[in-house]
C-alpha cells in the first residue's frame, strides 16, 4: 500500500550498472573467503555477469513491484540462478550498498565534469591567446576602469575553472573509499574481506567505521558544492555573454547556433543558451541546499531521509555537465567586436589612473596626483573631450610637472603594456599566464585520464574474472 510512497525506484534506477558491478565483487568475495560455497559464489558471478549485459543491451526491466535497484538486482539474480542468488545479501545490507553504488556514480561523474572542464579551459585559453593585445574596458562596478586585454579577461575566467577542477579532483579522494562491507551499521561477524572488494571495484581503500560509513554523505554534498560552485561561476559567464551581446555594449555577437529570434520581433536575436545556463545555476544551488538540509538534523546512523540524495546528485551532474558541453561550443564560435571595444576604450577616461601615476613618478605624492587628475577629469568632462586630446598647455595648467612625455604616458595601448607586474593585463604577462595555466591543464588532464584509464581496467578485471 505505501511503496508507491517509500519506492525509490523511479530514483535510483540510474544505479543499476553500479549495483552489478558491486555485487560481483561482493559474490566473488563471498566465495574466496568460504562465506559461501565456491560453487554457489561462481553461479551468482555468472548471472551478474549476465544481467550487466543484459542491462547493457537495454534489455534489463526493473520491477516497480519492488522498492528499489538494490532488491530488484537480488531478485533477477535469484531468478536466473535460483537458490544461490538468496545467498548474495550474506554479510551485506543496502545501507552499505547505496553508499557504495552512488561513490561509484560520482566519481565517473567527477571524471567526466573534469574531462569537459579541461576541454572549455582550452577553448578559452585559445581564445585568450589569440586576444592577448586587444584592448577592451576593464570594469569594476560595471563602471569603466583600466584598459585590459580581452585575453586578460578571458584568462580570469580560465583560472576561475582550473579552480572548480581542482576542487573536484581533491572531493575525488575522499569519495573514491569503499563502504561495502559496513553492513546495516555495525559491521557483520562473517569473516568478510573488505580489501579485496574495494580494490575489486577500483577503490582507494575501505572506509574505517561502519557506522559512519553507512550514515556518511560529506562526498556527496562536496560534490554538490562543487557543482554548485562551477554553476556559479558559468553563471556569472552567461551573464557577461548577455551583457556584451546586448546593443548597448556590442562586444560581441554570439553564433546563431547559441541565439533565437523572437516569435514576435524580427529584429532580435537573443543569448537564450547564455541565459540559460546563468538559470541553470539556480537549480543546482537548489541541489546543494536540498542535501545540506537533508543531513542537518539527522542522528547517527542509516535513516530512510539519506534515500532522498539521489535525486539532487543526479540533477547536480546532469545540469553542470549540459552546461560545460554548451559552453565551449558558444565561446568558440562567438565573434568578438574588437572595434566596438576600441570605441569603448577612448570613453571612461580609463587612462586616468596612468596620468596620475605620471605625477607620481616625477615625486608628487600619490593622493596629490589624485587630486589633480580628478580636475583635469571635470574639466575634460565639461569640454566633452578625453585625456589624449587636451594639449600640453592645458595640462600644465594643473601641475608643471606634465610635459609632451605626459601625453605619449596615457596612450591607451601604452597603459596596457605597462601592466607589467606578476598576474598583470600587459601583454607578455597575459602570455606568461597562458602558459601557467595549459601546464596545470596538462597535470589535470594527466590525472583525469589516468584516472578514466585505470577504472576501465578495474571494470575490465571485474568482468573478466569468471
Ligand atoms: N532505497 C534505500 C535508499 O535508497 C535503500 C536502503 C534502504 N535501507 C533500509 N534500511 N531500509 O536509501
Amino acid at each position: 500500500m505505501t511503496l508507491s510512497f517509500t519506492s525509490s525506484l523511479s530514483v535510483d534506477a540510474k544505479l543499476a550498472w553500479y549495483d552489478i558491478a558491486g555485487s560481483l565483487a561482493h559474490a566473488r568475495m563471498l566465495g574466496s573467503t568460504g562465506i559461501v560455497p565456491r560453487e554457489e559464489s561462481e553461479s551468482m558471478v555468472q548471472g551478474l555477469l549476465q544481467l550487466l549485459e543484459r542491462l547493457e543491451a537495454g534489455q534489463l526491466d526493473l520491477s516497480e513491484e519492488l522498492e528499489d535497484v538494490h532488491t530488484n538486482v537480488e531478485d533477477m539474480l535469484t531468478k536466473a540462478v535460483g537458490d544461490a542468488g538468496r545467498r548474495l545479501h550474506t554479510a551485506r545490507s543496502r545501507n552499505d550498498q547505496v553508499s557504495t553504488d552512488l561513490r561509484m556514480f560520482v566519481r565517473d561523474a567527477i571524471l567526466e565534469i573534469v574531462a569537459l572542464l579541461i576541454d572549455v579551459q582550452e577553448i578559452l585559453t585559445d581564445r585568450a591567446e589569440e586576444e592577448r593585445a586587444t584592448m577592451m574596458p576593464g570594469f569594476t562596478h560595471l563602471q569603466h576602469a583600466q584598459p585590459v586585454s580581452v585575453g586578460f579577461h578571458l584568462m580570469a575566467h580560465v583560472f576561475r575553472l582550473q579552480r572548480d577542477a581542482e576542487r573536484f579532483l581533491d572531493a575525488y579522494k575522499r569519495v573514491n573509499q569503499s563502504p561495502l562491507g559496513a553492513g546495516a551499521l555495525a559491521g557483520t561477524g562473517h569473516p568478510i574481506d573488505r580489501e579485496m572488494t574495494a580494490q575489486a571495484l577500483g577503490f582507494d581503500r575501505p572506509t574505517d567505521n561502519a557506522m559512519d560509513s553507512v550514515s556518511d554523505r560529506d562526498f556527496v554534498l562536496e560534490f554538490a558544492f562543487a557543482c554548485a560552485q562551477t554553476m556559479v561561476h558559468l553563471s556569472s559567464m552567461g551573464e557577461e555573454l548577455v551583457i556584451w551581446t546586448s546593443p548597448e555594449f556590442g562586444f560581441a555577437e554570439m553564433s546563431d547556433a547559441f541565439a533565437t529570434g523572437s516569435s514576435i520581433m524580427p529584429q532580435k536575436k537573443n543569448p537564450d543558451v547564455a541565459e540559460l545556463v546563468r538559470g541553470r545555476s539556480s537549480l543546482t544551488i537548489g541541489n546543494l541546499m536540498q542535501l545540506l538540509v537533508l543531513m542537518k538534523g539527522l542522528p547517527l546512523s542509516y535513516n530512510r531521509d539519506l534515500q532522498e540524495d539521489k535525486g539532487a546528485v543526479f540533477s547536480c551532474y546532469e545540469t553542470l555537465s549540459a552546461c560545460l558541453f554548451v559552453l565551449g561550443p558558444m565561446y568558440h564560435s562567438l565573434t568578438l567586436c574588437r572595434e566596438r571595444m576600441a570605441v569603448a576604450c577612448a570613453q571612461g577616461f580609463l587612462n586616468a589612473t596612468d596620468l596620475a601615476d605620471h605625477l607620481v613618478q616625477r615625486g608628487m605624492p600619490f593622493r596629490q596626483a589624485h587630486e589633480v587628475v580628478g580636475a583635469v577629469v571635470r574639466h575634460c568632462i565639461e569640454r566633452g573631450r578625453t585625456l589624449e586630446e587636451l594639449s600640453v598647455e592645458e595640462l600644465r595648467g594643473f601641475s608643471p610637472l606634465f610635459d609632451p612625455s605626459s601625453l605619449e604616458h596615457i596612450r591607451l595601448e601604452a597603459c596596457l603594456d605597462r601592466r607589467g607586474s606578476l598576474g598583470g593585463t600587459s601583454p607578455v604577462q597575459v602570455q606568461e599566464q597562458i602558459s601557467a595555466a595549459r601546464a596545470r591543464a596538462e597535470g589535470q588532464r594527466a590525472l583525469c585520464y589516468g584516472e578514466i584509464e585505470r577504472l576501465e581496467k578495474v571494470w575490465s578485471k571485474l568482468r573478466a574474472e569468471r
